[in-house]
């Protein structure tokens, strides 16, 4: 306790509790616009359409639930792992203010139907100022600290740190050079193959930098302490660190295979989507490593539960990804269910693990208490893990049916199924068995939601006396 006064947590707090709120609205979303698909009637023109609805979901997620879960995280793991305090917190709860007041900004104006049509970049260009202005308060606070540490070494979280905070800079700032037209509308500067090359050089680099570099520094932060175990290798984890974001800023045109793009930007993508297995398999080899004597703690210690299973589904999605993008598989799989069937076992699997582990290992840390239920965690970590599998496993099942029944030609080369329609119908009781899967996964959430609240709610007092040394030590 005393040793933890030296930090300030107080931003920390109320990122944390912003991300499990847009979580929980990103997740509804998510439901909604899964019965959209089946049931028409659950759309509710003009502000509650599919259309709309799709990229709330998908913003609520990213930007609403996973951004704030690192800002929370990343500002609880730069101080330990610099043992100093952060450097502004009053910029801190600047911030904290800000990102909310974007949030909602941000979500009004996709109900409102504003949008750049460009994946997760949909929000029009005031937005995308006050994004670029929290990002540079963020990064302010996160480099301060770095630079005023007190330990000289610096492990490797803190890489995958800042390579989050330089990578997500670049990448958005760069796709979202436009010239506004009004206040809600804008055009990007970039025209047609070469604006969707920018957006899919973006929209990979948005999962290398938010759903990558983010849970890796998390992950490689929780791994040894929850295992109470060494890192298997450190010399491991800087090599693959390295090798990662050296490979992931070439891969985007992975996404337009067989598209106007010139073949050779394709090839470039491929060939370095494929070398992506070696760096994130060495995180996926640390994992494994690490547990080396340690597999009972699968059994006892629900922290390593969380941990161990998010490193696997990320060790299988990152063997997915590259056979993805080689062409005979994209031809079969793109533009089908697979997609999102891939993307969830990456967020709802790896993603939302290892955050959920980071909380649950964080959250009692800075109220100074212990978490209110480890048998409530477990069920968390049961539910979440069932339903994201039924999520997932229906949409790949889907999605190779429907990449075959698109291909199927008679004897005379003609279609089998030529019209759209009947290769769509088939896709209707799995597209109900992931309305189930989610209905199962949103239930882990909110146990991991209560399970938080309880564990803060019972801490009150103590976390006033936190307050208190922060105060005097300032
Ligand atoms: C070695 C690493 C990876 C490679 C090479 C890779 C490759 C791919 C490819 C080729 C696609 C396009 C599929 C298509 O539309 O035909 C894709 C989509 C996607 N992947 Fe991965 N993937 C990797 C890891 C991950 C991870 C760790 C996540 C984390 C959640 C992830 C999330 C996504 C998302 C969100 C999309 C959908 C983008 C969209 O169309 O909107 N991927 N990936
Ligand atoms: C209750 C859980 C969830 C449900 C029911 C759900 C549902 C959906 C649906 C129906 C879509 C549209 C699929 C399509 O285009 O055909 C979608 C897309 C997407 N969701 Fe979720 N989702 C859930 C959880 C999450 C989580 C936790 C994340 C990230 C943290 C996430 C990120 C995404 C992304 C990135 C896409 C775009 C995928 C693409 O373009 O291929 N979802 N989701």
């Amino acid at each position: 306790m005393r040793q933890d006064a030296q930090y300030d947590y107080r931003a920390i707090k109320g990122f944390a509790i912003s991300s499990l709120f847009w979580g929980i609205v990103g997740l509804v979303v998510g439901l909604l616009i899964s019965l959209q698909l089946v049931y028409p009637s659950f759309n509710v023109p003009p502000w509650f359409t599919y259309g709309r609805l799709r990229p709330v979901h998908t913003n609520a997620v990213i930007y609403g639930f996973t951004v704030p879960a690192a800002f929370s995280l990343f500002f609880f793991l730069v101080q330990r792992l610099s043992r100093t305090r952060l450097a502004f917190p009053g910029l801190a709860r600047v911030t904290l203010y800000f990102f909310n007041i974007v949030i909602v900004l941000a979500a009004l104006s996709l109900f409102a139907g504003m949008n750049q049509s460009k994946e997760y970049s949909e929000l029009e260009w005031p937005l995308d100022i006050g994004v670029v202005i929290l990002w540079v308060m963020f990064s302010i606070n996160i480099i301060g600290t770095i630079m005023k540490r007190k330990e000289e070494q610096m492990y490797v979280s803190l890489w995958y740190i800042l390579a989050t905070i330089v990578g997500v800079a670049i990448v958005y700032i760069g796709n979202n050079i436009s010239v506004p037209v009004s206040l809600f509308k804008s055009y990007p500067i970039y025209a047609g193959a070469n604006d969707a090359n920018v957006q899919w050089w973006f929209g990979h680099n948005a999962v290398a930098f938010v759903f990558t570099t983010l849970p890796l520094a998390v992950f490689y932060y929780i791994l040894p302490k929850a295992t109470q175990a060494p890192l298997y290798s450190h010399r491991l984890s800087i090599i693959g660190f390295w090798a990662l974001v050296f490979a992931y800023l070439w891969t985007g045109a992975h996404h337009l295979i067989y598209t106007p793009l010139p073949d050779w930007i394709q090839t470039v993508a491929i060939a370095f989507s494929i070398f992506l297995i070696a760096p994130s398999w060495a995180s996926v080899i640390n994992g494994y490593g690490t547990m080396q004597g340690q597999w009972e703690q699968m059994r006892s210690n629900y922290l390593v539960k969380f941990i161990v299973l998010g490193i696997t589904f990320y060790g299988l999605q990152t063997i997915q990804g590259p056979s993805q993008a080689i062409r005979t598989f994209s031809a079969l799989i793109h533009y089908t269910d697979w997609v999102p069937g891939h993307v969830h076992m990456g967020t709802m699997g790896w993603l939302t693990m290892t955050l959920s582990a980071g909380m649950y290992y964080m959250v009692p840390r800075i109220y100074n208490t212990e978490v209110y239920s480890i048998k409530l965690a477990n069920l968390h970590f049961w539910l979440v893990l069932v339903g994201q599998l039924i999520y997932s496993v229906t949409m790949w099942t889907t999605g190779i049916r429907q990449g075959a029944m698109w291909q199927a030609m008679d004897h005379d080369g003609s279609l089998v199924y030529p019209n759209f329609i009947q290769t769509l119908a088939p896709n209707y009781p799995f597209w109900n068995m992931r309305t189930v899967g989610g209905v199962i996964f949103f239930a882990g959430f909110l146990v991991f939601v209560f399970n938080i609240y309880k564990t803060i709610k019972n801490a009150p007092a103590l976390e006033k006396i936190q307050e208190r040394d922060v105060a005097q030590t300032a």
